[in-house]
């Protein structure tokens, strides 16, 4: 299996994306969880996190807090797309086991040090603080990642914190600009992707009778996490974004995708934290980002159901 360290800021987006790869243990080996403060503070992203793997009936998958604010800017959280906790919908006990001691960025670069080079894959699903901490403590990480695969950002689409830029980018803009521009080889699913496979109430429903406890939880936290669309949007279904990390993990062959250079504005007032996407190659610069455009909604959002109701 694939090693990777998933960074996250759960979420309930970010909870899918967990229990997608927790229950794809012939694909993916979760060697750790990393959270950092951006849906929510960072308490309760940790919380959030431990009540997940707690979930997937899987303790054993470490987790470890990492940075609570962007490197520059103050902390902007999304209460209003996930709700007071983070994770609302869902009834989940207090967790049992306890955040590690460790702070996440050594924990991130000692892990990656140890293994072999290209062993490490890293997903962030929330602002890019810890991983570019990271890069910025120890550079020798760089050439050792395997891949950066990341949900964040928004071309065509525009931006849902901004006009311009997506929620994880805008939080922390220098982050991203710092791993995008590392050198490591670096996948995104920008909410042009996201948004191509939609959750409706039609497949919650059908995860909901699969009844295993992961897939009814995540079904209740589902439910919630739609309703923030119906003031804005005319259908139920929603995006959900974090997942279209595992989902590229384990599938991407059902992605469109496309190397294009791309930046990060971290200097105008008003699109800061926009991503830059050269995708007509105009610049001519070296292209550092492969870009996922669309995804075929149908195997998707199979596979998630398969995975997803294999857990306990
Ligand atoms: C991203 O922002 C967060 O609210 C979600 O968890 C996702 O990572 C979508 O823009
Ligand atoms: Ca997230």
């Amino acid at each position: 299996p694939r090693k990777i360290i998933i960074d996250t800021d759960p979420g309930q987006d970010d909870a899918f994306a967990i229990l997608f790869a927790l229950g794809s243990p012939q694909d993916l080996e979760v060697v750790g969880i990393t959270t950092v403060g951006g849906n929510v503070p960072l308490s309760l992203t940790t919380k959030n996190a431990l009540k997940v793997v707690e979930l997937a009936e899987r303790p054993d998958v470490p987790v470890f807090a990492g940075c609570p604010a962007p490197m520059v800017k103050k902390l902007m959280t999304a209460e209003y797309v996930h709700g007071e906790t983070g994770l609302d919908g869902a009834e989940l006990p207090e967790p049992a086991t306890p955040v590690q001691d460790e702070h996440a960025v050594n924990w991130m670069v000692r892990t990656i040090m140890a293994a072999s080079e290209g062993e490490i894959t890293v997903c962030t699903l929330g602002p890019m603080t810890n991983l570019a901490m990271a890069m910025t403590m120890e550079p020798r990480i760089i050439p050792r990642i395997r891949e950066v695969v990341l949900m964040g950002g928004g071309f065509f689409e525009g931006g849902n914190a901004t006009p311009a830029a997506e929620f994880n980018i805008f939080v922390d803009p220098h982050a991203a600009h710092k791993v995008f521009h590392s050198g490591v080889p670096v996948t995104m699913a920008p909410i042009d992707c996201t948004y191509t496979a939609q959750m409706t109430p039609e497949w919650l429903g059908t995860l909901r009778a699969t009844g295993s406890r992961a897939a009814l939880e995540a079904a209740n936290m589902a439910e919630f996490y739609c309703q923030y669309g119906d003031h804005k949007f005319p259908t139920k279904a929603r995006p959900i974004h974090d997942a279209c990390v595992t989902g590229y993990l384990l599938s991407p062959e059902i992605y469109e995708q496309r190397q294009c250079y791309v930046t990060v504005d971290i200097s105008s007032s008003e699109t800061i934290g926009m991503t830059v996407v050269d995708w007509w190659h105009v610049t001519g610069k070296e292209k550092n980002v492969n870009v996922l455009r669309r995804i075929e909604p149908a195997p998707f959002f199979d596979l998630m159901l398969e995975r997803i109701s294999a857990l306990p």
